[in-house]
């Protein structure tokens, strides 16, 4: 009965069935980063909230900016605004952000000692302010888009957290990966755990899909990726839970830099694969396309060209994935900070306009 009640909430579905490759009118879309600072009105509440973090730790402000970009541009899905990295912060790594140099921790993971000293995360108090915003944003929403909730992958988080922030050649990473794998292995294993109780807790608050952002997966060799990333994505989507309120509940998958692993993360039993846009949709989907959706690719930096070459990509991605379900429009990663909101908007209206010819 609770089923009937929340399904036919739902005004727009067609992210949803994209993603289960079931029919729909148009190609969905939304972009990945589309709460963010290329929209002042982001930047006006970020400025009220204070910092970054405590925009992330207020419900209400975090509903609000994960609204705004549903209030200009027609996209069919919204995203839990958070960030990958509160997971190492409940761990007691100490998150912070110094102005133009991204995220910093505190306390660094460089030895055995330093994973063993990990707090285990309760996801239900530790995190208790994600969960909030994603009861939040549900209510707010009501029904008008669904609501996607994320988390980072262990490889991803843990370069974070050996690096101690943002880092271009992982140095210290990938020497504990390839000098003490055993200790690697520690860390991605309690990561792995902990993602599947934070993924589980937000659908249970109402996440109705969620992505898992291999941001790093692709810095990794073939067989490091295997054993290093992808293995304890496989066990995050064996421990997920699949259908909930009635619905099933979507697993996407995204390794950036990870177009020569398709088969593999189809593998995994996701319902989708993120695609960057160094690989060309129409052979991404030649490789897997009947056992997963495809969310992509354009290239972030398509916006920054006018609206007509804008279109005239679009136009070029939905002609190489071809006709029929099971593409979810995006970009190949987040939109750019400089981007004109007028160029993302020619974006969306690019595909709302032009994607129907390529359905029914
Ligand atoms: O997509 C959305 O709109 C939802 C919000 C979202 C944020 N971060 C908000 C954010 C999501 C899904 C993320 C994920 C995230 N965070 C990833 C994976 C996705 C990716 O981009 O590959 C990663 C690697 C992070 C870690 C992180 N957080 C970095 C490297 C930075 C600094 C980025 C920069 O350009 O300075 C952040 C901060 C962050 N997270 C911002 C936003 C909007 C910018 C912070 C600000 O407002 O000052």
């Amino acid at each position: 009965m609770n089923a009937e009640i929340s399904m036919s909430e739902l005004k727009n579905d067609r992210f949803l069935k994209a993603l289960l490759r079931e029919p729909v009118d148009r190609t969905p879309i939304w972009m990945m980063r589309q709460a963010g600072r290329y929209l002042p009105e982001y930047k006006a509440t970020r400025a009220q909230a204070g910092d970054f973090m405590s925009l992330c730790m207020n419900p209400d402000l975090a509903c609000e900016v994960t609204i705004q970009p549903l209030e200009r541009f027609p996209l069919d899905a919204a995203i839990l605004f958070s960030d990958i990295l509160t997971i190492p912060d409940a761990m007691g790594l100490g998150l912070y952000f110094e102005t133009g140099e991204g995220p910093c921790f505190k306390k660094i993971i460089r030895t055995e000692a330093d994973v063993q000293s990990l707090n285990v995360v309760n996801t239900e108090s530790d995190l208790d302010y994600v969960l909030k915003a994603v009861k939040t944003i549900r209510r707010e929403l009501n029904g008008r888009v669904p609501l996607i909730g994320f988390s980072g992958s262990p490889w991803t988080l843990a370069t974070y957290m050996v690096e101690g922030g943002s880092s271009k050649d992982f140095r210290h990473v990938k020497a504990m990966m390839y000098d003490t794998p055993e200790v690697m292995h520690q860390l991605l294993d309690v990561l792995a755990k902990s993602v599947i109780d934070y993924l589980n807790a937000q659908i249970k608050a109402g996440a109705q899909a969620v992505q898992i952002f291999d941001t790093w997966g692709g810095s990794l060799s073939d067989v490091a990726y295997r054993e290093f990333s992808l293995k304890y994505m496989q066990q995050i989507v064996a421990g997920l839970i699949r259908e909930h309120d009635g619905r099933k509940v979507p697993v996407i998958l995204f390794t950036k830099g990870g177009g020569q692993w398709l088969e593999l993360m189809a593998d995994t039993g996701a319902d989708a694969l993120g695609l960057d846009w160094t690989t060309d949709i129409g052979s991404a989907r030649g490789r897997v396309g009947n056992r997963v959706a495809l969310q992509g690719n354009m290239d972030p930096s398509v916006l920054y060209a006018s609206p007509a070459t804008i279109r005239t990509e679009v136009k070029r991605i939905l002609d190489s994935y071809g006709q029929g379900s099971g593409h979810v429009f995006n970009l190949g990663h987040g939109i750019h900070q400089f981007v004109d909101p007028d160029h993302a908007k020619a974006f969306v209206e690019a595909v709302v306009e032009l994607s129907p010819a390529y359905h029914g």
